[in-house]
């Protein structure tokens, strides 16, 4: 069993286990070389022998606990029949925007797609990767990606994307029911594959109201897990609706998460006292602190650490790490909770 699967038994382990969200991204030198040769980052995505190299870097770079599988959230776009690109300076692109041209096509099937390659880097992967480390394959939450869908690119006026729900409820329905079925398909082939852990990525949850985030968050993410769970009910699940931290207990207690991870902006008192009796925290230091490194730094590890030993948990960052990040500062996030008596 590898140690977050561990953990998720009850299991203490210490020191505690530690990952970072875009912990094989552009702040290192060996990625970016890939990167490179890769051509663009969807052939990075798409390429196995690529893909799997760059999961592995962080892992022999740093020993982390666990490795998650390099690709990105919004590829499934292309199995919605949409085009996607990414752009220096801008992020992703998908056109034509739902907002634009508000029509759905019959979805292209997990099995017969691109999305396939994926499983490939996996099985490379888990074939590499230390036994006891964990695997981790993942999707984005139907909200978050139907936000990119309506909206064609990264944004900030989700006033807008959610006025268009609003006044698009069968078109909005109709896409969040495609996506909860392609998410099912697409865990269950990375289980296949060789993923032992599962992540949700849901990283506009915080935008949402108590009805919205029942409906577009809670709803969704809950028939993923149910029916994931049905057959393979081992498989740990990590919940992250970012910055919904109002609807952290709510969502623990309806979705039926193993794992939630905790943005930097929540107390972690709070997380012991609301949530630790019924869920794995994955705790919280924040992208910013990682950046500045130093004294800060050590201080916000080690008062996460303290806050949470009483149970299990996981040492994580509230979002991904910054591309400025010094590589140090991860080494010595490492170091630090490694040494902690
Ligand atoms: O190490 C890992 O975390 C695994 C790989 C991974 C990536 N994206 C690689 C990536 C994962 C799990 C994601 C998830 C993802 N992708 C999310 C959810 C998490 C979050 O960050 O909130 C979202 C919203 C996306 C969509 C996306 N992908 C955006 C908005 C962008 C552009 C922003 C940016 O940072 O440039 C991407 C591109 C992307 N995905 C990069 C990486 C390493 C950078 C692109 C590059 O190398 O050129």
């Amino acid at each position: 069993m590898t140690v977050l699967c561990k953990i998720c038994q009850g299991e203490k382990i210490w020191p505690p286990p530690v990952w970072l969200m875009r912990q094989a991204g552009r702040y290192l030198p060996e990625y970016n070389k890939v990167r490179k040769q890769a051509g663009s980052f969807l052939d990075l995505c798409y390429t196995p022998q690529f893909a799997s190299e760059v999961t592995l870097q962080p892992i022999s770079r740093f020993d982390f606990d666990a490795a998650i599988i390099f690709a990105d959230i919004l590829l499934i776009a292309e199995n919605m029949n949409f085009t996607l690109s990414f752009e220096d300076k801008i992020g992703p692109i998908i056109k034509p925007k739902l907002s634009d041209y508000p029509l759905l096509k019959a979805p292209i099937s997990i099995e017969n797609s691109n999305l396939m390659n994926v499983m490939e880097s996996i099985k490379l992967t888990r074939d590499r990767l230390p036994k006891e480390k964990s695997l981790i394959g993942f999707c984005g939450a139907p909200w978050t990606v139907l936000s990119y869908l309506i909206n064609g690119t990264s944004q900030s006026k989700f006033t807008e994307t959610i006025g268009w729900m609003e006044q698009n409820p069968k078109t909005s329905d109709e896409a969040l029911n495609i996506l909860i079925e392609l998410s099912i398909e697409y865990l269950g082939l990375q289980i296949e594959a060789g993923a032992d852990v599962i992540k949700i990525f849901d990283s506009w949850a915080g935008v949402l109201n108590a009805n919205q985030f029942e409906n577009w968050v809670i709803e969704p993410t809950k028939k993923i897990i149910l029916s994931v769970k049905k057959n393979y009910p081992d498989t740990p699940i990590i919940g992250f609706p970012k910055g919904a931290t109002n609807f952290y207990v709510d969502f623990v207690n309806k979705t039926n998460v193993d794992i939630i991870a905790l943005d930097h902006t929540f107390s972690r008192l709070t997380a012991v006292k609301t949530l630790q009796e019924n869920v794995v925290l994955q705790g919280n230091i924040s992208p910013e602190i990682l950046l500045k490194g130093g004294k800060i730094l050590e201080d916000d590890i080690i008062e996460n650490i303290e806050t949470f030993r009483n149970h299990p948990f996981i040492i994580g960052l509230g979002h991904g790490i910054l591309k400025e990040t010094p590589p140090e500062n991860v080494k010595k996030l490492v170091e630090i909770v490694r040494n902690h008596k």
